[in-house]
């Protein structure tokens, strides 16, 4: 399969990795616009103190010369900044200035598993009495490397006009163009030492008609994107379109006509969100899904100690209140990763010059 990708890298580890595997020479890489999707995710209302000491930059390791794709393999890098503060923490004859900004991390032994996250199965599976071997992995942090080879996939898809917004609908059942009042909730819900979820919506432009396909299962493209979008920390429904609406509504209402109009194939809805049949159909695709508050409250619910065999509060470590907004730039990334996949599966080759081509042909191929 063309790009393919593995992460690696712990939260508070040394840094964050990927390599991506097979992304076709001579497509612009402009370190700029991988920053600035970084950033992006670092942003939005709700977010804890640990985005005031990282400040993401992408180091790119590979596969890049002169700011063009070589077609080797790209190695990507984020430095996880808080490492150091992590480091003096687990060993305080270290001296480091840089721990004064670091809010207490506790690097004790953890047992305390946190309900809603991966702390309980992860410890029970991975054999492991430290619950901080499994939340260092399974923390939202390893969603900036996977931001990271989103902004590459959106560089891919550039040259052929095919681009990506997010944007916010709600958070905890506030609309989210009542600012003042979504502040309100935001300050009402840290104090209270709690936490919220919200809705987004990914909206995705110029996909040429066909990619994915309706053969097989697992080639189906609104699959694979709700696959990618699911796999996000936190998101607990993927819908397009009408989404779970079309379960009351009448089938006169649900399909988008289509209609021939100044020899233009036109359709005045789109409540398909731009998918049928598992392939795009030239329409905007249309996504929205749900992320569920964030299982780590300052006001710690009950659970267990799997060391004690009590029953006691819930471990709590620096945490968002939110992270809604961050969390749609991160499903933008993955959906952008599905598309480039799909997209050069159609149209591959080894350069853009041959992608160019195939994309060109097909094009004309289907304007007939
Ligand atoms: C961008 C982003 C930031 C997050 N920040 C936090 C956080 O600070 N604290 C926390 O407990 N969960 C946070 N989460 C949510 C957890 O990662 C998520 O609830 C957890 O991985 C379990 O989700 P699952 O049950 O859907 O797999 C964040 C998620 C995302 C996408």
């Amino acid at each position: 399969m063309k790009f393919r990708f593995l992460t690696s890298g712990e939260s508070h580890g040394k840094c964050l990795n990927a390599i991506i595997d097979g992304v076709p020479s001579n497509f612009e890489i402009n370190e700029d616009f991988i920053n600035n999707e970084l950033y992006q995710r670092q942003q939005g209302i709700g977010r804890g103190g640990r985005m005031k000491i990282e400040h993401d930059k992408i180091i790119i390791n590979s596969g890049v010369r002169h700011g063009l794709t070589l077609g080797s393999p790209i190695c990507l890098g984020i430095i996880n900044n808080d490492f150091k503060n992590w480091e003096v923490e687990m060993n305080p004859k270290i001296q480091d200035n840089t721990y004064e900004n670091s809010q207490k991390i506790q690097s004790k032994y953890i047992s305390e598993v946190r309900p809603g996250h991966a702390d309980f199965s992860g410890a029970l599976k991975y054999n492991h009495k430290d619950i901080r071997n499994i939340l260092e992995r399974s923390s939202a942090r390893e969603t900036a490397i996977r931001t990271a080879i989103g902004a590459i996939a959106q560089l891919i898809l550039k040259p052929f006009n095919i681009f990506f917004e997010n944007q916010i609908i709600e958070i905890g059942g506030v609309d989210f163009k009542e600012k003042e009042k979504l502040l309100e909730l935001i300050d009402y819900t840290r104090e209270k030492g709690d936490t919220l979820g919200g809705k987004f919506k990914i909206t995705i432009k110029n996909v040429p008609i066909g990619l994915g396909s309706y053969v097989h299962w697992d080639k189906k493209l609104d699959a694979l994107l709700a696959y990618a979008i699911m796999s996000i920390g936190g998101v607990k429904s993927v819908e397009f379109g009408l989404g779970h609406n079309v379960a009351n509504t009448f089938g006169s209402k649900t399909h988008d006509e289509i209609f021939y109009e100044n020899n233009k194939i036109i359709r005045n809805t789109n409540n398909a969100g731009g998918i049928e049949g598992g392939m795009s159909n030239g329409e905007d695709i249309i996504i929205y899904a749900s992320m569920k508050a964030i299982p780590t409250l300052k006001k710690p619910l009950n659970s267990i100690d799997l060391n004690s065999k009590k029953n006691v509060k819930a471990h709590f470590e620096r945490s968002d209140v939110c992270a809604v907004e961050s969390c749609s730039i991160v499903a933008k990334n993955m959906a952008a990763i599905i598309i480039a996949q799909q997209f050069l599966e159609k149209f591959g080759g080894d350069s853009l010059f041959e992608i160019n081509q195939n994309y060109n042909s097909y094009m004309d191929q289907i304007t007939l």
